[in-house]
């Protein structure tokens, strides 16, 4: 174990020394530090990522919390579902991209998002920090039963609870199966877990990492910067953003609006997400609402 960890600060080292800009990474790390009241980042993992990218992002999540930093980490378990379901026979069906939730289907859900978080856990572990699976993060309710089946909508996240695993280092891990105020467990999408994370702990920084790195323009480039204030507008009006993508931002602009005007979302990569965040050109996308520069 000791060899282990000895060989995980090396890593570390190794990580930050690579940087070129070793200054960059100081001054973050300060003014990260200095903001810090309650809670730096929430950061969104989608299911995927933690199936291809997990010790990239566990060597991030682990450095965060080595330097004092530990963020909320949100994470999906759509593929991981995806195969529980059909190996039991149930058909995976969605409505307005909300994934339908028969009764049936509610241990299954419960099970692929509990195994998800435990291996994320114990790869943390693995690298010497500390991670929970906090079991009521989030108070859920019925969204349309009909509709949707048991698919849930978040109510309020336990703040103080989480603040509280925060102050003592630990990083909490929150996956997307939630009881409402009678117990019964509810599917709720992650994206929505996150932005209710995010309204209720106020974090410095949102991080989505995506298996793509960040958002990508037509040509499939990655888009490095987007100034909601100054460049939304013409970015909407763009053909190649549709679909999930053009809903991807539209969400994160809709939460920016509710957050300080000094807040930022980044998309990034596992391995790309400790340059996103300690160094200016950054490795991902970064969306800010920014101010309109009258002309
Ligand atoms: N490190 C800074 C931050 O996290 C800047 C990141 C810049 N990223 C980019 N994709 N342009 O806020």
């Amino acid at each position: 174990m000791a060899s282990r960890e000895t060989s995980f600060r090396d890593r570390v080292s190794l990580l930050l020394g690579g940087l070129e800009e070793g200054r960059e990474v100081r001054a973050y790390l300060r003014r990260f530090e200095e903001k810090n009241s309650g809670c730096f980042a929430v950061v969104k993992v989608g299911g995927a990522v933690l199936e291809q990218g997990l010790d990239d992002l566990a060597d991030a999540l682990a450095l965060l919390q080595f330097l004092g930093l530990p963020p909320v980490v949100v994470y999906g378990s759509g593929p991981q579902l995806d195969r529980s379901l059909a190996a039991a026979g149930i058909r995976e069906e969605r409505c307005d991209g909300m994934r339908i939730t028969p009764e049936e289907a509610v241990p299954l859900v419960a099970e692929a998002a509990s195994h998800a978080g435990l291996k994320l856990a114990e790869a943390l572990r693995e690298r010497g920090a500390h991670a929970v699976t906090p079991q009521s993060a989030l108070r859920a309710r019925l969204l349309d039963r009909d509709r949707y089946g048991l698919v849930g909508e978040p109510v309020s996240a336990d703040k103080l609870g989480i603040e509280q695993l925060l102050r003592a280092g630990v990083i909490p891990l929150i996956g997307c199966v939630h009881a409402d105020e009678r117990g019964q467990l509810l599917n709720v999408n992650a994206d929505n877990v996150a932005r209710c994370m995010v309204l209720s702990l106020r974090p410095r920084k949102v991080v989505f990492v995506t298996g793509t790195g960040g958002l990508l323009d037509g040509e499939g480039s990655l888009i490095d910067s987007i100034n909601l204030a100054e460049e939304g507008d013409e970015l909407f009006a763009q053909p190649w953003l549709s679909g999930g993508m053009r809903h991807k931002v539209q969400e994160i602009a809709s939460l920016l609006s509710e957050l300080e005007p000094s807040a930022s979302v980044s998309v990034t990569g596992p391995a790309a997400m400790v340059r996103e965040l300690f160094t200016h050109s950054g490795a991902g996308t970064l969306i800010r609402q920014g101010e309109r520069i009258e002309r």
